[in-house]
């Protein structure tokens, strides 16, 4: 098979978006497949939907503690003994421990809490929406700034407790984390590196702040609740422990659900007749969700570690091997979806992987489900008519992918 290297390799991604004729000859040929492109430790490429399910639902086979994402190491992003390398995030960590941390916060997101949150996601999509509507009737925007980065932005940041005032800095924050690679988001000087190095000094500061803050007088938010109720095995959260989730969920919550309010839009638009169908009958919006989660897939890759070595489809995966397991391939996998290819807003059942599966599967995931629901039926409702104003452009990234500039031309409905 020739050189399937650009699945991992971010100016692919940046220049042509997900490489599904590749995970599709991977899939049908060598699903399995192992991969060492220059300057990167070698790992097993993974791209069927059944293999991604068994791996994750093995976590003590598989282990996130060592390489849970191939581009870090791979470009040393996060040098031993720095500050990111300290942080203690949920998606590097193994049971038991992990479980214990993620106890932290996970009475936070059931679905009944999230449920709360509904009216608060109205408001804040009503709003940016309204927003739109200043330009007039019709007019044109950049949709990621407009509405896909600030919605997910602003729900994160209520949950943690970042005042308004420092939305920006948040946005800019994981911007750097998940766009370090991307020259547009790198700082003034510095390499993906030095960037992804002095963003995470700087939310490190910012969070541990914050929490201190929480402790002396608290409030509503999740970092209250951490100061005050959290424990771990019996003891108070520690401050890198909280700055840690801040950080997970910061990060976490924001680029991918960006991404597929984004790249969902820009289904819809490319999709013109599935839009249509949508608009005529919104009880479609739920199945509608997940077919956008499917075809967005925004996380890109997670990777496991073998602790013992481990046969899958006559492959031996050594001890101390990484698998990488591709989503977006997985979600497109023919013995799962039947004519995987197509978008289709009423595809049920929609097994999709977008969230991960097993031990690790999205803390996130009914907050995202929600904030989806929400913004797409309101923009149902709303646009009449939008059109891409010029080609939208990808993120230079092979964790998170999608759209970072999405140029459309819109029409709102009259009220
Ligand atoms: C469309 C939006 C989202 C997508 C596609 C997504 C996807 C994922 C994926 C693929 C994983 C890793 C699964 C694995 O390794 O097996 C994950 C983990 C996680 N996500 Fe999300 N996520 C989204 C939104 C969110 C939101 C809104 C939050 C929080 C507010 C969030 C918080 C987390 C956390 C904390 C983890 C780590 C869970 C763990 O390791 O136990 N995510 N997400």
């Amino acid at each position: 098979m020739d050189s399937v290297d650009h699945i991992i390799d971010p100016d692919f991604y940046a220049r042509r978006g997900y490489p599904y004729e590749t995970f599709r000859r991977l899939r049908l040929e060598d699903p399995v497949h192992r991969c060492a492109p220059p300057g990167v430790e070698p790992f097993w490429a993974i791209t069927r939907h059944a293999d991604v399910c068994e791996i994750s639902r093995q976590p003590a086979l598989f282990s996130s503690a060592t390489r849970p994402v191939i581009f870090l190491e791979g470009t040393g992003l996060v040098p031993a003994g720095s500050a990111a390398s300290q942080l203690r995030v949920l998606v590097n960590m193994d049971p038991p421990e992990h479980r214990e941390h993620r106890h932290l916060a996970s009475p936070w997101f059931k679905p009944r809490t999230i449920r709360r949150m509904e009216e608060r996601v109205d408001q804040v999509c009503r709003e940016l929406l309204d927003a739109l509507a200043n330009g007039g009737r019709e007019a044109e925007c950049d949709f990621v700034a407009a509405v896909a980065a600030p919605a997910p932005l602003r729900m994160i940041a209520e949950m943690l407790g970042v005042p308004e005032a420092d939305e920006p800095v948040l946005l800019r924050l994981t911007n750097e984390m998940f766009g370090a690679s991307d020259p547009e988001f790198q700082r003034s000087g510095s390499d993906a590196q030095q960037t992804f190095m002095a963003m995470a000094a700087e939310i490190f500061g910012y969070f541990a702040k914050l929490f201190e803050e929480r402790r002396r007088e608290p409030r509503e938010d999740l970092l209250s609740v951490m100061a005050h109720q959290g424990r771990i095995r019996g003891e108070p959260v520690s401050v890198l422990d909280a700055v840690s989730f801040c950080f997970i969920i910061a990060t976490a919550g924001h680029e991918t659900t960006r991404n597929a309010i984004a790249g969902g839009l820009l289904a819809l638009i490319e999709h013109p007749g599935e839009w249509k169908r949508l608009r005529e009958n919104p009880a479609l919006i739920e199945t509608a969700v997940d077919e956008i989660l499917r075809w967005t897939t925004p996380v890109i890759h997670f990777a496991r570690t073998a602790t013992e070595a481990y046969m899958l489809r006559g492959r031996t995966i050594a001890k101390g091997e990484t698998v990488a397991m591709f989503y977006p391939s997985a979600n497109r996998d023919e013995a799962v979806f039947e004519a995987a290819d197509s978008f289709r807003i009423d595809r049920a059942p929609n097994p999709h992987l977008s969230f991960g599966i097993g031990e690790h599967f999205c803390l996130g995931t009914p907050l995202a489900r929600l904030e989806l629901r929400i913004l797409f039926r309101q923009l149902v409702e709303r646009l009449e008519h939008a059109e891409l104003s010029a080609a939208p452009e990808r993120l230079r990234a092979s964790l998170v992918g999608g759209v970072k500039h999405l140029p459309v031309r819109y029409r709102l409905r009259t009220a």
